[in-house]
Parts: structure tokens; C-alpha cells; sequence
């Protein structure tokens, strides 16, 4: 394979939702974006903004979903997706859901996962969904942590949920159960629950590099973030059948995998099941996937595949974007050889409810950058009191507040809420990067302890907290370790108790512990014993700094050697 390394690379000719950026990065307001088309008599509702609207529209026949799960197809209208959102709604209301409670999602990614969501949302209350892979200790945490009344799940997820630990939850619904439950249909009903901009909407949980996860609420205003990102940078037009490979647990998989597409009347591909390079390219090929979002470890699985690509007709592909962790170049060009598409790379957090940096299909690419601000975007790259830094010098990545967006709050912690805002005017990401003169930004590195692994935000403390839960783990120190495909991996330094030794299958076995106890992406794929671990001297806190600096010494080492 010959890369041809250009420095630019230049848009391909199209017909693009937004042609000239330059044009309206200075006259956007985020007033324009929340639009006439979501608003009745002064309310807003995000459900009925995704999907009802289009029925009333006259779209209500259009194609809203293609569901492919191993051999299994299955296909909804959006009259069919409203249809099923609104017996949903109906079930949840006759067991109680009131306006504002938080009800849970815990399901696969299949249609009813959208659906369930969707209707948590038309009745007012908050929607929380669940990645499919969490276990016990990953479910209880953020129901606990929001007080959750009801959960929606299935037979085989349900099995991970401890019910006796959550006392706020009162009531766990089967999605087969809802299917089968009888509810009374009152003609000329509303169902939906109009309600203010500022009421709660979503809430995902996130990893910091402290304490457990933070709830980050988001409120119904995000839609008009939602609806405007998704016709600029995804650029969905009506014909375009679009694809974004997350789960709705993570947020990229739940605003870019439903809400932004939907809003723009997309028709979107729910695939179920494990990665596997020649499955995603047969469905690409299956549904003619015009767009395609998805992320860089993905990418370089499927870069390694090498030919795997060559028996599929990818053709279809006119736009493929990515998030999550740094796009390398290499990958950029890859795809530019192979599939004559650029990827556009977006950078944005789970706090942030929306693209802020973006590359956009009508304008050219500098490799190796993150994009430039979205309309109505400003960036700044901060000192450590908070002073703007002149171009290309690398500080603390900030985006001028506010934004469409932006979550509300933290739930029930203002403290971790405000450590957001601690310079006027700016919401501070966590990131370190800096900016050119074109406007381009570049990732640097976490200003933090978090881990990013395969795009996925693992908290450091609570995979430590599992781990000293073992019974033979006295201390633990957790890190991300650099890894050519994941980004990086979860490494574990361990210090063992008295009367156990180090083996192959204790290491296992305390490995499988936190598996089963957090989720699959949390476990660390490396665990190292230590006679003891680096730490402050004054408080005793395990220096996560030294163990990486560790690491990078053995890596650069290695380098030299040539290993
Ligand atoms: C962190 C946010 C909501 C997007 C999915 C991840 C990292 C995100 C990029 C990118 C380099 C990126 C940052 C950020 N990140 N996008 N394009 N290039 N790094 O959301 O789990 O809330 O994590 O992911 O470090 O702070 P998240």
C-alpha cells in the first residue's frame, strides 16, 4: 500500500448542508439553531422534536431504522418507531413515571433500546441509559447515584442488575413485558409531556480521574445542538442512510447514534452483535451506508485487516467521521487510498452534549488536527490562571460558555459541577491542545488521570476500588498504558497480601473479578506486582504520575533496544 502524505486534504466535491463555514462562523447564534420546528405554544419536547414530528409531517412511511443482528433484519417506519414510543410511554405511565424521575435503560443495542429512551423522554422524565456491557457494580453505582425508580431492561441484562442494592428502584419492566402489556388508549390523548428548555432530558454517566462517575444531566434544549451538528457535520440529508457504531449507553451512540440523525430524518442502521471487520463492511455494503460514524480503534482494527475490505463494494460511502481518542494520520490516509473518503474527526465530551470541534465535509482537512471550532464556537487555550495563550503554544483546551448543549448540572454534586467553570466565562474540557493560525486544533494529551481506551473514559479510582476489593490486592495503582491500537489500555499496578503469591492465575482471576464486576473495558488487560507502590509522602496518595513515567522510561528503553 503506497500512502501518499499530503499536509492538506482538500474536501471532495459535493453538495454539502453547510458550504462555507467563514461565511457564518461569526453571524450564527445559538438562538437560530433552536429553530421554529421544535417549539409548541413555547414548550419543547426532544422525543417528539426526533421522531413525531416527522409523522406529522407527512414522513410517517419513510424508513426510520434497519435493525441487523447476526442474520436477523428488521426494519420501522417512523409512524412505526412513534407507534411503539407511545405504547412504551403508556406502560410507563400506568406504573407510575412521573415528570423528572430517572428511569433506566439497560438493553442491548437493538430498536426497543431506541424506543424505550424515546419514550422515557415523551413523558418528561430522564432517560439513563446503560452500556449493554456493565455488571453489578457498574448498574447499582448510577441508579444509586440518581435514585432511579424504574429500569427497563431483558431477561439476560436483568441477571446483572442487584435489585436488594438499590432501594430507590421500585419497579424493573422486561421489554418483552411492555410489548405484551395491555394499556388503554384514550382518544385524543396527549402523551407527550411538553415541557421548559431547561427540563431534564438525559443523563450519562462519566468516568473522572477521581471518585466514582459523575450523572451529567442534560436538558431539552440540547436537541437544537443535536439538529444543527447533524445537518452541518453529518451532513444528513434525506436519501442518506447513516450509521454511527456506539451504543446509546455512551453518548456518542445515544446524540449521534439517535437523536442527530433522527432529527434530520435520517434513515439509521442498529446493528447488534461484536465488532468484526468483514461484518461491518457486508452491512456497508448490505444497506449502501452513505455515512458513517465511528472510532479510530475501530479504524485501525479494520486497517490491519488489510484486504478484508477488497471483496466489498463500499462505494456508498460518500462521508465517514470519528470521535473519541487522537485520528491518527496514517489512518486518515488509509482510508483516503482505500475508500477515496476522508474521516472527519469531532472532538467533544460527554459534559458537552454536542460537537464543538469539528472538521466539516466542505472544508479542507489538516491531518493530525481535531477541526476547527463549530459555528458559534470559541476556543481558547488557557494558562493555568486562566489567561489565553497566543497560537500554537499548548495549554488548557476551553470553549467560551454557552452552548445549546452544554449539560445542566452534575447531578447532586455542585462542587464537581463547578470545577468545570473555574475560569469566567470558560468551561474547562480536562484536555491540553493548542491552536493554529488557520483556527485548527491539536490534541495534545489528558490534563488528568483519566484513561482512554479504545475511546472509551475509564476512571482510574474506580477501577483501583474494585481491585483492593480482591482479596488478594492490598494497594492498587491504575493507569493507561500507550497502545498502538487501543489508544491506550488499562494497566494495574498491583502490591499483594500477606500469604499470596504471584501467578499466571491469580493475576487471571483478579483480572476476571473486576470484569465481572465493573464491565469488560474496565479490567486491565496488564497487571503488574510491586513490593510497593510510589506515593506522597504527606497524604499517602498513590502517585499515578510516577507509574506512568515508569512505563514511558520501559517504552522509550525498548526503543533503543529495538524490541
Ligand atoms: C474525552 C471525552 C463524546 C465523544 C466521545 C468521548 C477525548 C474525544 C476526541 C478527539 C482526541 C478526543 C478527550 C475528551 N476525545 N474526542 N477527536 N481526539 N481526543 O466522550 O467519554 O466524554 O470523553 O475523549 O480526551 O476529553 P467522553
Amino acid at each position: 500500500m503506497t500512502i501518499v502524505k499530503e499536509k492538506i486534504l482538500a474536501p471532495l466535491p459535493g453538495n454539502y448542508n453547510l458550504e462555507n463555514y467563514d461565511e457564518i462562523r461569526n453571524t450564527f447564534t445559538w438562538e437560530d439553531a433552536s429553530g421554529e420546528l421544535f417549539w409548541k405554544a413555547g414548550k419543547v419536547n426532544a422525543a417528539y422534536a426526533t421522531v413525531d414530528r416527522h409523522v406529522d409531517e407527512g414522513y410517517g412511511d419513510k424508513i426510520a431504522l434497519h435493525y441487523a443482528n447476526g442474520d436477523e433484519r428488521r426494519s420501522l417506519t417512523f409512524r412505526e418507531v412513534k407507534e411503539k414510543t407511545d405504547h412504551y410511554a403508556r406502560v410507563l405511565k400506568k406504573h407510575g413515571v412521573k415528570k423528572g424521575d430517572r428511569v433506566f435503560v439497560f438493553l442491548p443495542k437493538t430498536p426497543e433500546c431506541y424506543i424505550a429512551i424515546l419514550s422515557v423522554i415523551k413523558i418528561g422524565a430522564i432517560a439513563g441509559p446503560l452500556f449493554e456491557a456493565f455488571m453489578e457494580e457498574a448498574v447499582k453505582d448510577r441508579i444509586n447515584d440518581c435514585n432511579g425508580t424504574l429500569l427497563i431492561t431483558d431477561r439476560e441484562l436483568g441477571e446483572r442488575v442487584p435489585r436488594e442494592e438499590i432501594p430507590s428502584l421500585e419497579t424493573v419492566l422486561y421489554a418483552d413485558e411492555i410489548e405484551a402489556e395491555e394499556v388503554e388508549v384514550v382518544p385524543g390523548e396527549e402523551l407527550t409531556e411538553w415541557v421548559g428548555p431547561e427540563d431534564g432530558m438525559l443523563i450519562h454517566y462519566t468516568s473522572g480521574s477521581t471518585g466514582k462517575p459523575k450523572g451529567v444531566l442534560h436538558a431539552h434544549r440540547a436537541v437544537s445542538h443535536h439538529y444543527v451538528s447533524g445537518k452541518w457535520v453529518l451532513d444528513v440529508k434525506d436519501d442518506d442512510v447513516y450509521w454511527c457504531t456506539s451504543h446509546p449507553g455512551w453518548v456518542t451512540g445515544s446524540v449521534y447514534g439517535l437523536f442527530a440523525p433522527w432529527l434530520n430524518r435520517a434513515t439509521v442502521i442498529i446493528q447488534g452483535g461484536r465488532f468484526k471487520a468483514e461484518d461491518w463492511y457486508r452491512l456497508i455494503e448490505e444497506f449502501g451506508v452513505t455515512i458513517w460514524y465511528s472510532a479510530p480503534t475501530a479504524f485501525r482494527m479494520l486497517l490491519s485487516k488489510g484486504d478484508a475490505l477488497k471483496q466489498f463494494d463500499l462505494s456508498s460511502l460518500r462521508h465517514i467521521l470519528s470521535v473519541g481518542e487522537p485520528l491518527n494520520p496514517e489512518v486518515i490516509h488509509w482510508a483516503w487510498n482505500e475508500l477515496g473518503v476522508r474521516i472527519h474527526d469531532t472532538w467533544w465530551m460527554t459534559e458537552t452534549g454536542g460537537h464543538l470541534i469539528v472538521n466539516l465535509p466542505a472544508e479542507p482537512i489538516k491531518p493530525g488536527s481535531m477541526g476547527r471550532p463549530f459555528p458559534g464556537i470559541t476556543v481558547g487555550i488557557l494558562d493555568e490562571n486562566g489567561q489565553e495563550l497566543p497560537r500554537g503554544e499548548v495549554g488548557q483546551l476551553a470553549i467560551k460558555t454557552p452552548w445549546a448543549g452544554l449539560m445542566k448540572e452534575i447531578w447532586g454534586n455542585k462542587d464537581r459541577f463547578d470545577a468545570y467553570f473555574k475560569y469566567e466565562g470558560w468551561y474547562l474540557s480536562g484536555d491540553l491542545a493548542y491552536q493554529d493560525e488557520d483556527d485548527y486544533v491539536f490534541f495534545q494529551s489528558r490534563d488528568d488521570d483519566m484513561i482512554n481506551s479504545s475511546g472509551e473514559r475509564i476512571g482510574p479510582f474506580e477501577v483501583e476500588s474494585k481491585l483492593i476489593e480482591h482479596p488478594a490486592v492490598g494497594e492498587a495503582g491504575v493507569i493507561g498504558k500507550p497502545d498502538p491500537v487501543r489508544g491506550e489500555i488499562v494497566k494495574a499496578f498491583i502490591t499483594l497480601r500477606p500469604g499470596f503469591q504471584e501467578s499466571d492465575e491469580l493475576l487471571e482471576d483478579i483480572r476476571v473479578f473486576v470484569k465481572k464486576g465493573l464491565a469488560a473495558h474496565a479490567a486491565p488487560r496488564e497487571i503488574e506486582v510491586m513490593e510497593e507502590l510510589p506515593k506522597t509522602v504527606i497524604s499517602g496518595k498513590i502517585l499515578r504520575r510516577e507509574l506512568k513515567a515508569l512505563e514511558a522510561k520501559r517504552a522509550e528503553e525498548a526503543a533503543i533496544v529495538g524490541e
